[in-house]
């Protein structure tokens, strides 16, 4: 955290570290974290998947320091730090603010970037069926802002392997496994279930929200596109 704020990222400022390594003070930001922010203000989610972007831009144009590892997918000399999401910035009196720097490593930018695609497009959505899906919509314009100010060509190529480590993290329940999978078809380019004849409307429902999750456009059959 030390070295980013060095460099001038926004971090929180270390005060002390205890004499193991293992415990330390940080400075607290006063603020709600991004997600907070957009339950309480919706209108500025476009606003706030621009500001992701950002802030990743700008760490990934340092260097990694030498004594950093390596990623764990990928190979680079960016500064990564492999779960930059909106829980993990804060919106603080002088703007955003990154905390949890625990993965921080070396590597790809491209990587960090589809691991935070990927944790906001398959993120659970806990509440009811009606909720959900409002969330759903909500969350794809975040994901959507996030993706037009990032390379996504340069995304997509790692997108399997990012979803592969990510989908063996005990952490992800089976659902947001199967999610992240969705992500990673749907932008591979592979024909969207909801072209396809047969049990027509269930898969039609279904595609459509997979990649209103994800982030990519929604096309109607007839080429207008969808508002999403
Ligand atoms: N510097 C900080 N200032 C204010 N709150 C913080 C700070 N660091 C962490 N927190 C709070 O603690 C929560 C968990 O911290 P975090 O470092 O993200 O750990 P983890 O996600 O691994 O549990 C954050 O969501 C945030 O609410
Ligand atoms: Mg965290």
């Amino acid at each position: 955290m030390d070295y980013v704020r060095g460099q001038g990222f926004p971090a929180p400022a270390v005060d002390e570290i205890s004499p193991d390594g293992l415990d330390m003070v940080i400075e607290r930001i006063e603020g709600p974290d991004m997600v907070a922010m957009m339950e309480k203000r919706p209108w500025t989610f476009r606003q706030l998947g621009r500001s992701l972007a950002d802030l990743h831009r700008h760490l990934h144009d340092l260097s990694a320091p030498d004594w950093l590892s390596e990623a764990p997918v990928g190979h680079g000399d960016s500064l990564l730090h492999l779960d930059l999401h909106p829980l993990n910035v804060m919106i603080g009196p002088r703007g955003p603010v990154v905390i949890d720097w625990a993965r921080a490593c070396r590597g790809d930018a491209a990587v960090d970037e589809a691991i935070a695609w990927v944790l906001m497009a398959a993120g659970e959505v806990p509440g009811s069926r009606f909720m959900a899906m409002i969330v759903t919509r909500a969350r794809s314009v975040l994901v959507k802002s996030f993706l037009t100010s990032v390379e996504i060509d340069a995304i997509r190529p790692v997108l399997r392997d990012v979803v592969a480590w990510k989908a063996s993290d005990p952490h992800m329940s089976a659902a947001e496994q199967d999610r992240m999978w969705e992500v990673c078809k749907q932008a591979g380019g592979v024909t969207p279930a909801w072209i396809c004849r047969g049990p027509g409307h269930i898969s039609l429902r279904a595609g459509v929200a997979a990649r209103l999750r994800s982030g990519i456009p929604v096309r109607r059959t007839g080429g207008r596109p969808m508002r999403s």
